[in-house]
């Protein structure tokens, strides 16, 4: 049987879904919401939905190929209508996230930043104040060299972490990087310390997502609660 979280992550999944309309160019994300959401419209394109997705990941593009969603990607569209990601850590102050903790903030920030609206559909675990707070800013890093971008990393006063897979080996993304995961503690100026990080040679991208999101969705044992910016 679905545990109570389940079900209320697949509530707020529909409730994403309830945005999407015939014709649209989809951000699929990736990740145990995003995939409550993918399957969700799947079944709607079974009963006749017409849309395109780009997946955030190779998980979500095979999810997506089984459920019969028709997958595109940027060299036919360049804007994304509407994208339904999860998130790791939401402020809802100013909808700034951290992403990431499912390896693939990379593709999600490339598909995010090309889409007139982003829902994220989050379980209220991840309601953390400000941001940083709980959750470490994960880092995507170039696999040469690794070892002096962390140390470039460690003189904006993170703690880095190299991220390792269930095989004890570093954890290897989409895109063939590293992810060194930072704890910064609490984050008071996420822009200035995102531009930071990004102007590391080694640094690829930054789990921190400010302005990106427009729609937070948040399962509540209460019910279901949106906050737009
Ligand atoms: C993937 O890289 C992440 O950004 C996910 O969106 C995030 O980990 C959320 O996943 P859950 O919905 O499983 O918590």
């Amino acid at each position: 049987a679905e545990d109570e979280v389940q079900r209320l992550k697949r509530l707020a999944a529909e409730k994403a879904v309830e945005l999407v309309e015939d014709g649209m160019v989809l951000g699929l994300g990736t990740g145990s919401t995003a995939a409550l959401a993918v399957d969700a419209i799947g079944a709607r394109v079974a009963a006749g939905l017409k849309v395109v997705g780009i997946p955030t990941s190779e998980v979500t593009a095979a999810q997506s190929q089984r459920l019969g969603i028709p997958l595109t990607d940027f060299g036919h569209y360049n804007a994304v209508d509407l994208t339904i990601d999860g998130a790791d850590a939401v402020d809802l102050a100013d909808l700034t996230l951290i992403k990431g903790l499912g390896g693939a903030l990379l593709r999600e920030k490339i598909v995010a930043a090309a889409s007139k609206r982003m829902a994220v559909i989050i379980d209220e675990t991840k309601l953390q104040g400000t941001i940083g707070s709980r959750t470490p800013v994960p880092v995507e890093t170039v696999r040469f060299g690794w070892q002096s971008t962390e140390r470039q990393l460690k003189g904006l006063s993170a703690k880095p972490k190299l991220r390792l897979g269930k095989d004890g080996q570093p954890f290897v993304t989409d895109g063939g990087n590293f992810i060194l995961d930072c704890d910064f503690g609490p984050i008071t100026e996420a822009a200035k310390l995102h531009a930071a990080l990004k102007s590391l040679t080694g640094v690829v991208e930054t789990g921190l997502f400010i302005g990106l999101a427009t729609d937070v969705i948040i399962a509540r044992p209460g019910g279901i609660e949106v906050v737009r910016r």
